[in-house]
């Protein structure tokens, strides 16, 4: 991995945003993710991610933290709070904003346990491919203290393959509709293809039953996303 994502996060971060990151994903083409909603205040976020928030209690892990923006605002609040990415990056980015507890971690490697876990922005896509699922939830179950949440979020993206007759495009038997390989490109330099998965809620709840963890939705918002909460 190049690390694209936090290199232009930093980028940002030092006053040098001259461009957007450009995504496409292997069912859509070339689109633009704009750096600053990288960088999203409470008031700029999504109903669902404010939702999220209001839901955080106790010690809180923020798991693929990007820039930071939610462990900021519950850092605000007062709740613990550490953050973990991938991302060098991010990383760097995440405690010059001041978040206090950030470290390069990937979730998997992660051991302490936490009465809240988040996954937001496509929580799910995380786990990559629907093979990996059931991975990935024994690992996030085995993170929670007693009466512990994960609140993780994730789009139904079902609509993407309906043509104009309203028939779908792809046999839906083939292979999981909501596995994408995902390429991301920022100043003219291509990451390393990744895997993205988007669940809808009841495949997710299926997988959570398969690892005993319940799970509840608990937020729909305007295009087919969701928050669920399992515990
Ligand atoms: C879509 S971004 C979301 C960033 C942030 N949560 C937000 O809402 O702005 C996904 C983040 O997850 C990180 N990530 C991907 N796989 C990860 C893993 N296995 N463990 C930890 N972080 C991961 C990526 O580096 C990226 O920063």
């Amino acid at each position: 991995m190049k690390d694209l994502f936090g290199k232009a996060l930093l980028d940002y971060q030092n006053g040098n945003y001259t461009e957007d990151i450009i995504t496409s994903t292997s069912i859509s083409d070339e689109d633009e993710l704009p750096l600053p909603y990288l960088f999203r205040n409470y008031s700029e976020m999504p109903k669902l991610e404010q939702h999220a928030l209001k839901l955080s209690k106790g010690k809180v892990l923020d798991a693929g933290c990007g820039a930071g923006n939610h462990s900021l605002y519950l850092q605000q609040k007062g709740i613990a709070v550490k953050a973990i990415d991938v991302s060098e990056g991010a990383i760097e980015v995440s405690k010059m904003r001041g978040v206090k507890n950030a470290e390069v971690l990937n979730i998997l490697n992660e051991s302490e346990t936490f009465d809240t876990v988040l996954l937001l922005m496509n929580g799910t896509g995380i786990f990559q491919e629907l093979t990996q699922v059931s991975k990935y939830l024994t690992h996030l179950k085995s993170l929670l203290n007693p009466n512990g949440q994960i609140l993780i979020d994730s789009s139904d993206i079902k609509y993407m393959y309906l043509d104009d007759d309203g028939g779908y495009w792809q046999d839906m038997n083939a292979s999981y509709y909501g596995e994408l390989d995902y390429y991301l490109s920022y100043k003219g330099e291509k990451e390393t293809p990744m895997k993205w998965l988007y669940l809808d809620f009841d495949t997710l709840k299926l997988a959570c039953e398969t690892v005993g963890l319940k799970c509840e939705l608990v937020y729909e918002g305007e295009h087919y996303d969701y928050l669920a909460r399992l515990s």
